[in-house]
């Protein structure tokens, strides 16, 4: 599958060319102790490979693809874990030879010199500057031979990024798998809310129950907001209690063999709707049928905002948050204080994915094998000038759809999403699966 993938960028690269991509850098998260780390996404996806200091170099004339990676080293993997090894990582990933990264100013030149273009990605300039910038002007400093280096610098991430777009079966095994996962959890999640538990702790079931799976992490920072906390889009302090009467909102997916889900319910902290928060949600939930209904191949991300926001927008006037015409509101955005994201995103080894969403003002069209979200939202702050009864309640639905000839296929079907299901769910036990005598 990698060697598939960086055949099929070798041959797009132009000739008398190469591609520079590196691995991801190591994160310092507080003074001596980092981050996790976690793979360069594109570095990922053309090598499977999931060790730092790491460079993937290909060749298009010679079709020759070269790993520098780190070398083994007993006393560095004591400390810090195991290392593939030089010797190893040709035959093991497939690659045409392999050197070790500490020595690529040795070795690189010898590759590159006389090739007239280089592609890295643009954005990876620190460690480009630092580490290949100096080999070019060796190779534009040796003597009486300054063509040895590139004239022309280009850009690879268009390129990579459009293969990222549709998904190989395997691909979508992944994220299928990826996508229960996080159903489960969110179903967990719903069995074990109640009020005065804090938001801190659904986040910990759901976190338990990804790892439970196989998914040790969550594919972005979990969201669970109770309360108009459900109004900060990207709320991520989850710390405050759950309280009686409140709608909490959860939008939480896993990373599972480098794939993301991503997912958002909102239900009641007490397993039962208010009537407020009931006719609210039904917008919503009707706003996401009418998107899901619109996506199909050669559609665009825009015709399911319009048909989410058709709805959204009569839904509000219906209950006296907007006044006026839906086309009027629609046309002055007078949505956007209580709806005001895109319909979706690409998903796929990132949460928000790599994708092209329009290539010289044309918009993309959706294609077979696509993996996007489908997630509008209501939030309606305390302080907007609305009945009473809609104040501080936020609502996002979002589930996870491949795109198919004729219509697509919704992932993340496994979660309750009509007020009947979610209540009825509610009123299960949560069952610890550690605890068999619970079981
Ligand atoms: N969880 C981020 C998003 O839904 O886009
Ligand atoms: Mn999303
Ligand atoms: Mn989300």
């Amino acid at each position: 599958m990698f060697t598939q993938r960086r055949k099929a960028l070798l041959e797009s690269l132009p000739p008398d060319s190469y591609a520079v991509i590196f691995a991801a850098p190591e994160k310092t998260r507080s003074n001596d102790t980092e981050f996790l780390f976690r793979q360069d996404s594109d570095f990922y996806y053309l090598t499977g490979f999931n060790e730092q200091n790491a460079c993937l170099v290909l060749v298009s004339d010679t079709q020759e693809a070269i790993l520098f990676c780190q070398e083994k080293d007993p006393t560095a993997e004591i400390w810090h874990g195991r290392r593939l090894g030089v010797e190893q990582a040709a035959d093991t990933l497939g690659m045409t030879k392999a050197f070790g990264f500490a020595e690529i100013s040795e070795h690189l030149p010898n590759i590159i010199r006389g090739i007239g273009q280089c592609g890295y990605m643009f954005g990876q300039q620190r460690v480009f500057l630092d580490t290949i910038d100096p080999i070019l002007l060796s190779l534009r400093n040796t003597p009486k031979a300054p063509d040895s280096a590139p004239v022309n610098l280009f850009d690879i991430t268009p390129i990579l990024h459009r293969s990222r777009m549709q998904k190989s079966d395997a691909e979508l095994a992944l994220i299928r798998r990826s996508c229960d996962i996080a159903a489960n959890a969110h179903k967990a999640a719903m069995r074990a809310c109640q009020p005065g538990l804090s938001e801190a702790t659904l986040e910990a079931v759901l976190h338990y129950h990804f790892a439970l799976e196989g998914a040790r992490l969550p594919a972005y920072n979990s969201i669970v907001g109770g309360g108009d906390n459900a109004c900060i889009l990207h709320y991520t302090v989850n710390n405050q209690p759950l309280r009686e009467g409140d709608l909490v909102l959860i939008d939480a997916g896993c990373e599972y063999e480098g794939y993301a889900s991503d997912i958002t319910r909102t239900f009641p902290v007490n397993g039962q709707f208010s009537p407020a928060q009931a006719e609210l949600y039904d917008v919503v939930l009707a706003a996401q049928a009418a998107a899901i209904a619109r996506c199909v191949a050669g559609n665009q991300f825009a015709d399911m905002q319009h048909a989410a926001l058709e709805v959204l927008v009569a839904g509000l006037i219906d209950l006296g948050i907007l006044h006026g015409t839906v086309e009027d509101n629609i046309d002055q955005q007078t949505y956007r204080a209580y709806y005001m994201h895109g319909i979706g995103h690409f998903l796929g080894l990132d949460v928000h994915d790599a994708g092209i969403y329009q290539h010289k003002g044309e918009p993309t069209k959706l294609q077979p094998n696509m993996v996007l979200t489908i997630e509008p939202g209501l939030y309606i702050a305390r302080d907007s000038e609305c009945p009473e009864q809609y104040k501080g309640i936020g609502i996002r639905i979002e589930d996870d759809v491949v795109v198919q000839h004729n219509g697509c296929e919704i992932l993340t079907s496994g979660v309750p999403k009509t007020r009947a299901q979610i209540e009825a769910l509610m009123g299960e036990a949560y069952r610890d699966p550690l605890c068999p005598s619970q079981a």
